[in-house]
């Protein structure tokens, strides 16, 4: 199963610095391939110019987000039918920042019925525990609330042939410098793993890959290599420098 290297850009560069960083990993994956998916999530705003620069290229793009809703009055938004037209892949839902600042907890569920009632794209949703949840000991308890929810608008025959990622950030995890211990993520990741196919048995559901996101960077994501439960990776800060992220792209 092919491994998915995935950089989470978030509102870390303008348009100008995403091209650049977007250009210069596109044309080194070009002649030097990865045997794993590389994927960027730039902002919004760079989506175009990134689209274009990186066309048939090594490296895909994705969206960080995207509207509940199809086209219609929603101000601010980005909708689901000009991400097709950028010929974007995947499309990060539920993210901890969004659903911290943004109150997306609310919307998980529309968005995630919206991508995939609706399209092809891939989306992969995130989830995790906070601090204070993990303290309490209720982190399989969070997971299956917040798969249980995100999933709930949909039918075991909406996700037949699809390809569903989900991505594992415990919340205390990210952009902390702190990664969770690999004993942890393993549970995780086969609690996860085990919760949804419990949800949705029987269906022919194509692929469920699961990555773990959180600090990761290139002095510790060999020990997170190790883990056969471990599908891919969503990295923040590490993936803003060409070398590192390549580094991890490469070596993964
Ligand atoms: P950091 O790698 O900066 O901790 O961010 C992780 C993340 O939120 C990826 O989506």
């Amino acid at each position: 199963m092919k491994k998915i290297i995935a950089g989470n850009w978030k509102m870390n560069l303008d348009c100008k610095n995403s091209l650049i960083l977007a250009d210069k990993l596109n044309k080194i994956l070009n002649i030097k391939k990865s045997r794993n998916e590389v994927i960027i999530f730039p902002d919004f705003s760079s989506l175009f110019l990134v689209s274009q620069a990186i066309k048939d290229g090594q490296i895909k793009f994705g969206s960080q987000d995207v509207a509940h809703k199809g086209l219609g009055a929603y101000t601010g938004e980005v909708s689901l039918e000009s991400l097709k037209q950028l010929n974007c892949k995947y499309i990060l839902i539920g993210h901890s920042e969004r659903r911290q600042y943004f109150a997306d907890n609310d919307l998980v569920a529309d968005k995630l019925f919206n991508v995939i009632k609706n399209s092809k794209i891939k989306p992969i949703l995130c989830i995790g525990e906070s601090l204070a949840q993990r303290k309490k000991g209720e982190t399989f308890k969070i997971l299956e609330k917040q798969l249980k929810e995100a999933f709930s608008k949909l039918k075991t025959k909406d996700l037949e042939n699809r390809n569903i990622v989900i991505a594992y950030e415990p919340i205390w995890a990210i952009g902390t410098g702190l990664v969770a211990e690999v004993e942890d993520v393993v549970k995780a990741h086969k609690k996860i793993k085990e919760i949804f196919s419990k949800m949705f048995r029987g269906s022919k559901i194509k692929q469920v890959k699961v990555l773990y996101g959180g600090s990761v960077n290139v002095d510790n994501f060999l020990n997170l290599q190790k883990l056969q439960e471990v599908d891919g990776l969503l990295i923040g800060g590490a993936s803003l420098k060409a070398g590192d992220f390549l580094d991890i792209a490469y070596n993964f």
